[in-house]
């Protein structure tokens, strides 16, 4: 088939690549002239394990990209993979996604027949209904339903295994409101994955898709906020979680995955997906209490962590060391990261934090320029009266002698990463 896919960014970039690899030819539309010229030249600026190898082999056959927006007219249905940034209260802000919406609206506007847009972008159903929707149709001329479909096809990528997260998905979620048409056309553009992988498809309205999306993203953080919640009782009564979490997750209607305890969820995703469906949820009058408890617990996680570190050394004037910046191991993304709070806190107790981590510290220096950055964990440990891991490199796990140059050997570990050791005063988070 021939697939568009406006928005180059971590989605667009994964999908394009994915689509072209499934066998359809694929344009890439992004309103950055580097992005597209890079992806032309076959490279990514996105660290994503097999993406760049798909990029780098379809480019320029299979795999075009540009800035120009008429091209979408050309290929048979177009996918918006726009980011959709958060406001200071937590509500999406569709404003990028909009101005996608009518690009491609306009250059539909002279085409002859159908063409399909499917939202790929997380927003919520009415930003679908009263303004995505609204906007393409004004654009193009055309009226939902008729010569334009709009479907609805959320994605469920984890940043570092998004590649085969894409191949071999849990599901595929395609919100149409019954349009046959576009269901027959995701249902082609799909079949290598459902035919191959016998991946089942959820058939389903679009305001359900788009809430599919939140919903599964909530579900997920507040498991790992429950475990936390437990984790904390179980801390105070000296009992270990992970113990108690390894017999729970033996009960199939609880699973295994999703109960790691510790200092709690970042990323792209969850903190954005658990804010925007809040504030939904407010403005609609609904005050979504185990919303707000998924996301109050997860900024406590910090504060408990630093409090352990006060239990055993006053911090005022002395190095402390942050293992891990990253907002979990195998990516440089700091977004929502548990050590923005952590080295905040240190700040506050007029601690001089010394951080590091094997990717993101560029990326921390920009929003935390005042403290210092080491180039290994034993540079950071040497000389500190204290230690917070916050990131579970599996590097971490391998420390050991390092510890004997601390100044105070005291560890707050809030991954369950770090191996305790004769000398070491280690505090788990949660156990
Ligand atoms: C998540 C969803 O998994 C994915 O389906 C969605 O499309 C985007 O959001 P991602 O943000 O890449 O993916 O990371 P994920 O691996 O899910 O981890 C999110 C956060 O939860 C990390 O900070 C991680 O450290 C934390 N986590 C995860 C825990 O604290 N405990 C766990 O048991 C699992």
């Amino acid at each position: 088939m021939n697939v568009s896919v406006v928005g180059s960014g971590y989605v667009g970039t994964t999908l394009a690549a994915c689509f072209a690899d499934l066998g359809h030819d694929v344009t890439a539309v992004d309103i950055d002239k580097e992005t597209v010229e890079r992806l032309n030249a076959g490279e990514t600026t996105i660290h994503e394990p097999g993406l760049d190898p798909m990029v780098s082999a379809y480019a320029g056959s299979s795999l075009q990209a540009t800035t120009d927006h008429a091209a979408v007219a050309d290929t048979d249905l177009t996918f918006l993979a726009v980011g959709t940034p958060a406001r200071r209260d937590g509500s999406i802000d569709p404003s990028g996604l909009l101005a996608a919406a009518e690009d491609v609206g306009e250059a539909i506007a002279d085409k002859d027949g159908y063409h399909l847009v499917v939202v790929k972008s997380t927003v919520l159903p009415d930003v679908i209904d009263d303004e995505v929707i609204p906007t393409l149709e004004e654009a193009s001329g055309k009226t939902d339903g008729e010569k334009l479909g709009v479907a609805v096809n959320p994605e469920f990528l984890r940043e570092g295994s998004a590649v085969d997260d894409f191949m071999s998905p849990d599901k595929i979620v395609i919100g149409t409101d019954g349009d046959g048409r576009a269901l027959d056309l995701l249902a082609e553009l799909y079949q290598p994955l459902i035919s191959d992988w016998d991946v089942p498809t959820v058939e389903t309205g679009r305001r359900e898709a788009a809430m599919i999306k939140y919903a599964n993203n909530t579900f997920l953080a507040a498991k790992i906020s429950l475990i936390n919640d437990l984790g904390n009782i179980c801390k105070e009564f000296g009992v270990d979680t992970y113990e108690v979490a390894e017999a729970m997750g033996m009960d199939d209607r609880i699973g295994e995955k999703f109960l790691n305890s510790g200092v709690g969820w970042g990323g792209s995703c969850f903190p954005k997906d658990t804010a925007a469906l809040r504030a939904a949820a407010q403005t609609a009058n609904y005050d979504p209490a185990m919303v707000n408890a998924a996301i109050e617990i997860n900024d406590v996680q910090p504060q408990r962590l630093l409090g352990l570190i006060d239990e055993h050394v006053d911090v005022e004037g002395k190095r402390v060391a942050v293992l891990g910046l990253a907002f979990k191991p195998g990516t440089d993304d700091i977004r929502g990261s548990r050590a923005k709070p952590v080295i905040e806190g240190l700040q506050d107790r007029g601690a001089d934090v010394v951080a590091y981590d094997p990717l993101a510290a560029d990326k921390m220096a920009e929003e935390f320029p005042n403290i210092e950055y080491a180039d290994s964990a034993a540079e950071a440990l040497d000389g500190a009266h204290a230690a917070a891991a916050v990131t579970d490199w599996p590097a971490f796990a391998e420390l050991n002698t390092e510890f004997d140059e601390m100044a105070n050997p005291v560890v707050v570990d809030g991954r369950r990463i770090i191996s305790r050791r004769e000398g070491l005063t280690y505090e788990g988070l949660t156990w």
